[in-house]
């Protein structure tokens, strides 16, 4: 096998030389947490050229909580929650600051050194997924995932501790070697993925109890689309609910009391975020209007205890005049929903990029 030239050895030693990664274990008491949780490290790399560094950001999430991010490759931790910084001590976030500022310009440094000649060109972008998830029963398992330009580059067998190249990238075959040649590098990042990831979450768990716990109720809409006058399309009742939090929710149409099963006339929007850090979901039922049926939106979620919600549609037995001023009112309310999320849309770009990296 081909050797490469390390990429800066001297990053090496700095990085070998680091006190021991602090945090194994800053509260060997705490409790696993009542739930599973997850702690997602991400990290955007974009590459321009072999001379300029390249912009970095991460950020991390504690489910779909972000607790704390780094704006660039040698920017300072920034905490989003008051409580994450409670688990650690200062002089601990310092050293760990310093390690990760390490981390990232050996990455940096590996990639332009071994992109050369292997057809990949400038610009590219890299993001990196690591990061930990522990079981009440106190078990937990870690992860490192590469991709580059949406197509898998590395992954680190936690494990095993090895390092695992995408079939058939060149590049990614460079890197992988590279990065097991620095095994101290490796069983640092093991550390760092394995025990100060999982004390990590032991403490976000611990201290920000309140923030995991939050419940928020949803508000449900349940209007008509598209006329069916003049057009031989089926009426679409859209059952919309915002504004809650945590994400898992049900939502069912009604048809004269009894649930609509899954089917070619039942649609889903699937869960959208808010800005807030709630979610919104619509699920619309093409109906006969004809046939006289009464219909109903049922929303069971966490905050509303066991009751739920349910909201009827339609003025009742009469379709004539309610209806049509109804579809008005509807339309109106839809074209300014439109509108308010087209703008979020292009306001809140962040979790379209999270989704975009398929996570
Ligand atoms: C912990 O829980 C997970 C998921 O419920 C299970 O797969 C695993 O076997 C459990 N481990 C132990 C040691 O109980
Ligand atoms: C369901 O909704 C999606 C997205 O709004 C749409 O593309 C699709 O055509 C819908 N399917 C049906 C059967 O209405």
């Amino acid at each position: 096998m081909q050797q490469l030239p390390l990429p800066l050895p001297c990053l090496f030693v700095a990085w070998g030389a680091l006190p021991a990664i602090p945090m194994a274990s800053p509260m060997p008491s705490l409790p696993p947490p009542g739930e599973p949780q997850i702690l997602q490290l991400l990290t955007t790399k974009v590459f321009h050229d072999t001379t300029r560094a390249a912009d970095t950001q991460g950020t991390a999430l504690l489910g779909d909580v972000p607790t704390h991010a780094m704006d660039c490759g040698t920017c300072p931790i920034r905490f989003h929650q008051p409580w994450a910084r409670q688990g650690l001590s200062p002089k601990q976030w310092g050293d760990l600051e310093k390690a990760i500022h390490l981390y990232l310009a050996l990455i940096t440094n590996t990639v332009v050194t071994v992109v050369q000649g292997t057809g990949v060109s400038f610009p590219f972008v890299i993001q990196i997924l690591m990061g930990c998830e522990v079981l009440p029963n106190g078990t937990s398992h870690s992860f490192y995932q590469s991709v580059r330009d949406r197509h898998d580059l590395v992954r680190f067998n936690l494990a095993t501790g090895e390092w695992v190249a995408a079939p058939g990238d060149e590049m990614a075959q460079r890197v992988r070697r590279s990065f097991s040649q620095d095994r101290g590098t490796s069983s640092r990042l093991r550390f760092l993925l394995q025990n100060t990831c999982v004390a990590e979450i032991l403490s976000f768990a611990y201290y920000g109890k309140e923030t995991l716990k939050r419940q928020e109720r949803p508000v449900a809409m349940v209007f008509a689309r598209q006329p069916p006058i003049a057009s031989k399309l089926p009426l679409l009742l859209v059952c919309r609910v915002t504004g809650f939090y945590p994400r898992p929710i049900h939502m069912t149409w009604l048809r004269d009391g009894e649930e609509v099963p899954p089917g070619p006339g039942l649609n889903s929007s699937g869960l959208l975020p808010n800005a807030d850090l709630t979610y919104q979901l619509r699920i619309v039922l093409a109906i006969d209007l004809g046939a006289g049926h009464s219909y109903a939106c049922r929303v069971e979620h966490s905050s509303l205890g066991s009751r739920g919600l349910v909201v009827h549609w339609g003025p009742g037995g009469n379709w004539g005049v309610g209806l049509a001023v109804g579809i008005a009112i509807s339309l109106l309310a839809a074209a300014g929903l439109a509108a308010v999320l087209w703008w979020r849309r292009h306001r809140y770009t962040r979790p379209e990029q999270r989704d975009s990296m398929g996570l």
